[in-house]
C-alpha cells in the first residue's frame, strides 16, 4: 500500500471557499495600500540567515523558530523567512530605491512554533514598509493604513496600542534601569525570563507568562526616559492619531519581535480572540536596520499584519464572509462534438464567468451540476438545437422563461439576461 501524507505539522491546505476569502483579502490590501502609494515588492522566500539575524539576536524568531535550510559547501547558511521586514531593508541597501520608498508585500513567512490555533508553522502576512524618513506623520500613516483596513473588513472589536521605545542615550538608560529592576526581583522571575534578561531585559517585558506578571508590571516604563526629541516625536504621532480620530491605548510594556525597534511601536489585538493568540498584526520604526544590513542610514516603518489570525478574527466577529464563487453560466451539452468547447470558450472571452460538465454525462445529472454552480443561466444543447442550429437558454437564478436563441445569438442573449452587454 502507498504511504499516505498529511499536510505537515503547523501547516494548513487552504481550499475553497477559504481560500477565496483569502486571495479577497490580500485583493483589498493591495488596493488600500496602491491608494496610499505604496507599490508591490516580492521579495524572496529565503536569505542568507545574516539578514535575519541583524533583526535581533535577542528575540524568539532568530534564537529558536528558524527554518534553516541544509548547509552546503561553499555557500552562505540560509533560512526561510520568518518575516519580511528584514528582506525589504536587505532589498532597500541593495538596490537603494528613491525615498521615501513606500512598498508594500503578501505572502507568507515561517516559524519553527508549537502550533496552536492561530499560531502556525507557515502562516501569511501581508505587510507596508516606509524607508528613508523619521517624520512622525508617516508612523500615523502606516497605522492608519492598518486601521483603515480592519475597518474595512468589518472588524470592530480591534484594539490599537501605541508605545515609543525611545532610541540613544533614552534608550540605553531606560535598558540599565530595566536591567536593574529585573535584577532586584530575578527570584521572581521564570527560568525563561532569566534566561532573556541576560540577552535583552527589554525582551522580558514582552512576556506572557503568569509567573512573571507581578515583576513586569511594576517595572519601569519607558516614556519615563525619552529624550526630549524622542517625546516630541511620539507626542506628534500621538496627535496625529487624535487627528484621525483613530482610538488607541498607551502600553508602556510593549516591546516587539525586532530586536532594532527605535521609538514608535504598535500591535492590534483582536479582542474576539482569545488573549494569548489575539495579536492580529504590529509594526513599528527600525531606524537602524537598514544600515545594520550594510545600507545607508536610513529610518523606517511599517507593519505586518497576520492573515490567518485575521480571519480568525473575522469568524469571530461574523463579517467578511468568502465571496460567492458562482459561474455566470453553465453549458449543458448532450451531443458528441466540440459544441461545448467552442461554446464555453466564446463566452469567457466575452468576460462571462463559464463551466461545463465532462464526461458526457446524461442531461438531468449536468442539470444538477449546472444548479450546484450556482450559475444564473444554463445554455443546454442537445440534438435538436444542434441540428437545427439553435441553443435554449434557461434562467436559473434571474427572472425568464427558458428559449430558443440561435447559436451566434447565444453570448449576447445570456449578456442581456445577465444585465452585462456591452
Ligand atoms: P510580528 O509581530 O512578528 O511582526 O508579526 C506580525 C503579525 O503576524 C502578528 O501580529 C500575527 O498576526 C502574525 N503572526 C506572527 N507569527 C504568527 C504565527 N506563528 N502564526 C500566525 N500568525 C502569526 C513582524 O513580523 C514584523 N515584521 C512587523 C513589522 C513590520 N515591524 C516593522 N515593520
Amino acid at each position: 500500500m502507498a504511504d499516505s501524507f498529511q499536510a505537515p505539522r503547523g501547516t494548513r491546505d487552504i481550499l475553497a471557499p477559504e481560500s477565496e476569502r483569502w486571495r479577497l483579502l490580500v485583493q483589498r490590501f493591495a488596493e488600500a495600500a496602491g491608494q496610499a502609494g505604496y507599490a508591490a515588492v516580492i521579495p524572496p522566500m529565503f536569505e542568507d540567515l545574516g539578514v535575519f539575524e541583524r533583526v535581533g539576536e535577542a528575540t524568539d524568531v532568530v534564537r529558536k523558530e528558524m527554518f534553516l535550510l541544509a548547509e552546503r559547501e561553499g555557500e552562505a547558511r540560509q533560512a526561510l523567512r520568518p518575516e519580511q521586514t528584514a528582506s525589504v531593508c536587505r532589498i532597500f541597501a541593495q538596490h537603494r530605491p528613491a525615498t521615501p520608498w513606500k512598498a508594500w508585500y503578501a505572502g507568507s513567512n515561517f516559524r519553527y512554533e508549537r502550533p496552536q490555533k492561530g499560531r502556525y508553522r507557515q502562516f501569511d502576512q501581508v505587510g507596508a514598509e516606509v524607508l528613508g524618513t523619521d517624520d512622525p506623520d508617516v508612523d500615523v500613516e502606516v497605522i492608519a493604513l492598518a486601521w483603515r483596513f480592519y475597518e474595512q473588513l468589518g472588524l470592530r472589536q480591534v484594539k490599537l496600542l501605541v508605545n515609543s521605545l525611545g532610541d540613544g542615550q533614552g534608550r540605553a538608560d531606560y535598558t540599565a534601569a530595566l536591567r536593574r529592576h529585573f535584577e532586584d526581583n530575578v527570584d521572581a522571575l521564570s527560568a525563561q525570563s532569566r534566561e532573556t534578561l541576560q540577552v535583552n531585559p527589554l525582551r522580558v517585558l514582552d512576556s506572557k507568562r503568569p509567573e512573571d506578571a507581578e515583576v513586569v508590571a511594576a517595572a519601569p516604563a519607558m516614556v519615563e526616559h525619552l529624550s526630549d526629541e524622542d517625546g516630541e516625536h511620539f507626542a506628534r504621532v500621538r496627535a496625529g492619531l487624535d487627528a484621525l480620530a483613530i482610538p488607541y491605548e498607551l502600553s508602556p510594556r510593549l516591546v516587539r519581535g525586532l530586536a532594532s525597534s527605535t521609538r514608535t511601536t504598535f500591535e492590534f489585538a483582536a479582542e474576539a480572540l482569545d488573549a494569548a493568540q489575539n495579536a492580529v498584526g504590529g509594526g513599528g520604526r527600525y531606524d537602524g536596520l537598514v544600515a545594520d544590513l550594510g545600507g545607508p542610514s536610513v529610518p523606517g516603518v511599517g507593519f505586518a499584519l497576520g492573515v490567518d489570525r485575521i480571519l480568525l478574527a473575522c469568524d469571530a466577529e461574523g463579517v467578511f464572509a468568502p465571496p460567492p464563487s458562482a459561474v455566470d453560466v453553465f453549458v449543458v451539452c448532450t451531443v458528441a462534438g466540440t459544441d461545448s468547447l467552442v461554446l464555453v470558450d466564446e463566452l469567457r472571452r466575452a468576460g462571462l464567468g463559464a463551466d461545463r460538465a465532462f464526461d458526457g454525462r446524461s442531461m438531468k445529472s449536468q442539470m444538477k451540476a449546472a444548479d450546484r454552480s450556482g450559475a444564473k443561466v444554463a445554455i443546454i444543447i442537445g440534438s435538436q438545437e444542434q441540428e437545427a442550429g439553435v441553443v435554449a437558454v434557461r434562467p436559473l437564478r434571474v427572472e425568464g422563461e427558458q428559449r430558443s436563441v440561435a447559436r451566434a445569438d447565444a453570448v449576447r442573449t445570456v449578456q442581456g439576461l445577465l444585465g452585462t452587454a456591452g
